[in-house]
This record gives structure tokens, sequence and C-alpha cells, in this order.
């Protein structure tokens, strides 16, 4: 059986272990393996990708007043392949990722932006992740996430306490039927088809978005005190078998 290595602890901080599980139960599912972080920061993202999968990354970053920081973490990835550029407007147009994840700029002009180039630069059965979409201090975010997704072809098919997973509408059923299937079989894993999914309710908001329903997984993000994965992730007795790809 397959494990995972452990999430460094001064990682956790920006990558809960549930958002990390999800992101290489998507990567495992191809055999490319390609990746893009928008936003890479100290690359907590970007880094469990590297260790855990058979991956290779770009992360996109100017790094605006931070150039001490974007040294350290060229060094935490210099063991990697992985490519750092400035901007999307440095990948050439034969550039396609299997797994997006956009934590860049919080501004609606910025994040309708990554969207668009997003969506250009994603392969066949790919998933963009939206990271902060529910935060109150970037309400930008979730303004230019639904402006963008109501005119597009994508639909979500999980949404957690900090980001929203989408992909093409005719990938929607096989991306909701993955992880309905995973998370059935791991009582670790918070997660429902609709809110207050096995108690008796009046009745039944079903979370859907013009007419695609979403798996939910909701939670604070206050990862080291709510994470019900984190005391069970040196030995991860279920990932290897969530984890089987699919190619
Ligand atoms: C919240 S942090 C990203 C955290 C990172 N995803 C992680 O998991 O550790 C936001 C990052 O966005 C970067 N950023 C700022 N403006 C940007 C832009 N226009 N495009 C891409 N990234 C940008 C900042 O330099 C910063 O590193």
């Amino acid at each position: 059986m397959r494990k995972l290595e452990f999430l460094p602890k001064e990682d956790i901080e920006w990558i809960i272990p549930k958002e990390a599980l999800i992101a290489v139960s998507i990567l495992d599912d191809f055999s490319t393996k390609r990746f893009l972080e928008v936003g890479v920061l100290n690359a907590a993202w970007s880094l469990n990708l590297l260790r855990n999968t058979d991956s290779h990354g770009v992360g996109i970053d100017p790094y605006p007043n931070l150039s001490q920081m974007r040294e350290r973490t060229l060094i935490k990835l210099e063991r990697h392949i992985y490519v750092f550029l400035e901007n999307f407007e440095n990948l050439s147009n034969f550039d396609f990722f299997d797994l997006i994840h956009i934590d860049g700029e919080h501004t609606f002009e910025a994040v309708y932006k990554d969207l668009t180039y997003s969506e250009k630069h994603l392969s066949n059965r790919g998933v963009i992740v939206i990271d902060d979409v529910w935060h109150s201090s970037f309400p930008g975010v979730a303004a230019a996430f639904f402006s963008w997704l109501i005119n597009s072809d994508f639909a979500p098919f999980l949404v957690t306490g900090s980001k929203i997973y989408v992909t093409l509408k005719s990938n929607h059923s096989y991306w909701y039927r993955h992880f309905e299937e995973n998370f059935t079989r791991y009582p670790e894993f918070p997660w429902m088809r609709y809110y207050g999914e096995g108690k008796s309710l009046a009745y039944i908001s079903k979370p859907d978005i013009g007419s695609y329903t979403t798996l939910l997984s909701p939670d604070k993000f206050i990862p080291q005190n709510l994470s019900s994965l984190l005391p069970i992730w040196p030995t991860q007795p279920f990932l290897g078998d969530v984890f089987q790809s699919r190619d």
C-alpha cells in the first residue's frame, strides 16, 4: 500500500490535510500528472504534490516585495521538477495541466483573469481549484469566480471550507462520483451530498449551481484544531485505497 509523505508542520498553516489529500487524489488519476499553482508563496500546495506524486509542476508568482520569500521557496523546490514563471503570458499555448490551483492576487480582476487563462491551459479531464472563494476578507474572489462560472462550460463538483473544485460540465459526473465513492469508504472524511444529510429536515436545499449539484465538505479554516485527518496523517491508512490510478 502506498503511503503519503508526512506533511511538514510548517506547511500545515498553508494547506489543510484534507485539501492535500484531495489534490493528490485528483492528480493521481492522471498518467501525465502536470499541475499549475497560481500564487506560490512558500509552495505548500505544490510541495505536497511533488512529494507525493510522480508529478511536475509550474508555479506562477511575481512575488511583489517578497524577494526573500521567493529565494527561500526556490531552495525548497530545487530537488523537484518545477518551473517558476512571473505570469500566464510566459506559458506556451501548448502547456496543459491536469490540476490548477488559483491562489494568487485576491482581487476580482486578477482572479477573473487567472480563471480565463486557466481554462485555456486545462487538460481534457482537468480540474481547477479556487482558494479563498468563501473568505470574507476577499469578496472579489467569489465575485470573479461566479461571474466567470455562469458563462463558462464548467461546473463545481466539490465545495470545501476554503475552496471550490470545478471541471468541464462533461466531466462533472466523473469527478462527483470519484469523490462520492472515495469519501463513502472513509469515516475520517467529513462530507455530505446536501446540508443536513442523515438528519430529518423539513426540506432540502440542494447544493446546485445551474443544475449541477456539488458534494460538500465544509469546515472552518483552523487546520491544526479541526482537521480530523491530522492525527492519522503519518500512517494514512486509507490512502493506498483511495488513490488508485484510473488512466
Ligand atoms: C496566499 S499566497 C499563496 C499561498 C500558496 N498557494 C501556498 O499554498 O502556500 C498568495 C501569493 O500570490 C502571489 N501573487 C500576488 N500577485 C500575484 C499575481 N498577479 N499573480 C500570481 N500570484 C500573485 C503573492 O506573491 C503570494 O505569494
